[in-house]
């Protein structure tokens, strides 16, 4: 039978009204890193920017870093967490298969709204913030809560010097909901699986806990460096395409805090003028994947480097390979 189904009305615009961060409490500098491997400060410092990163305390976890980001995101928005229409979580390294990590976030902030996480690694929050805008503009969810968060510390070989230098915790969140001026441009996403190998988990929890063992992240880090200073540079000018702005509009560039040579790079074909603020946070957080994005921005605008009101553009891109980017007015 043909019958008239009721679309869904939503608002016009979105924007980020809130962001936050949560840091975890354990720093493991460069001399400590390298008591694990064989490596030196000035090598890991000349490679990556990384100088120091955080890891996960006795207390902490990727419940709790999440929930400290989330309620902190929540306040900072002005709204009830019970106004929540959906929770989006983006985590690798929540190791409970089923439920979902949202899904208790949710109810720990007093929302039954939807709820679900997203396994899209580095690029996760730039891939749960363009989920979030759509659902604010269809009407699917008034407002949106979007969680990046990893504890890699746990997933990471600390005596695999290909890896451990660069992997680090940490959670971000941010609150998308209805405006009358728009905030949040056309999401710029997309997938490259005929890469997986380049950054993949090294065997199935399930062999791994046959054999007494956990899985870790295995990195071809050649590999990852060439696509990500290439095709994410293009990437990188396509975000600022679909916004209809060019490097001149910017005010902020906060790319995945993967390595500094690889925003280093980006930067080098992008052109950006010399006033617009960099994040450099891998200088002191490492490479926290999906929280990478919110935590920058977080501690931009907290310590005043950047300003609420100013344009950004976000761009994420990691294991899968996968990667997602957004220009966003700053809450
Ligand atoms: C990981 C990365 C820093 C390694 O640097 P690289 O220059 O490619 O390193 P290579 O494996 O080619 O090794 C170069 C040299 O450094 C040495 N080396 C490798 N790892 C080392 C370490 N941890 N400490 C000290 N020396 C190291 C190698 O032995 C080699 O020495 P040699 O020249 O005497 O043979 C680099 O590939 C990279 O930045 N990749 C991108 C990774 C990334 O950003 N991932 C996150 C994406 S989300």
């Amino acid at each position: 039978m043909s019958v008239s189904i009721k679309a869904s009305t939503g608002n016009p615009f979105a924007r980020v009204l809130s962001v936050a961060s949560y840091v975890p409490s354990r720093v493991i500098d460069n001399a400590e890193m390298c008591t694990y491997i064989d490596s030196s400060d000035e090598w890991i410092q000349q490679r990556t920017g990384i100088a120091e990163r955080r890891w996960v305390g006795e207390e902490e976890t990727v419940e709790s870093m999440a929930l400290a980001a989330a309620q902190r995101a929540v306040e900072r928005a002005g709204i009830e967490g019970s106004e929540l229409g959906a929770v989006i979580v983006s985590t690798v390294t929540y190791f409970h298969q089923t439920p979902s990590l949202a899904a208790k976030l949710a109810h720990q902030l007093g929302t039954n709204g939807a709820a679900f996480d997203i396994s899209a690694a580095c690029a996760g929050f730039c891939y749960g913030l363009g989920q979030a805008e759509s659902l604010v503009r269809s009407g699917a969810a008034r407002y949106v809560l979007v969680v990046g968060v990893e504890e890699l510390s746990r997933f990471t070989d600390i005596h695999d010097r290909t890896t451990a230098f660069l992997f680090a915790d940490g959670a971000g969140a941010a609150v998308v909901g209805p405006s009358e001026i728009n905030g949040i441009g056309p999401v710029v996403w997309g997938s490259d699986g005929g890469q997986s190998q380049a950054i993949s988990q090294t065997t199935e929890w399930s062999e791994a806990v046959a054999n007494g063992q956990t899985p870790y992240l295995a990195m071809d880090g050649r590999s990852v460096f060439k696509w990500a200073s290439g095709f994410i540079t293009d990437a990188t000018k396509q975000v600022l395409d679909a916004a209809g702005l060019t490097p001149d509009d910017l005010d902020v560039f906060i790319p995945h805090q993967a390595n500094n040579r690889i925003t280093d790079a980006i930067l080098r074909h992008l052109k950006l003028p010399e006033r617009v603020v960099v994040a450099r946070t891998i200088k002191q957080f490492g490479n926290n994947s999906a929280a990478s994005v919110p935590m920058a921005m977080d501690q931009l605008l907290t310590t005043g480097k950047a300003k609420s009101g100013q344009t950004a553009l976000l761009i994420g891109f990691g294991a899968g390979l996968v990667y997602a980017g957004q220009i966003v007015t700053l809450p």
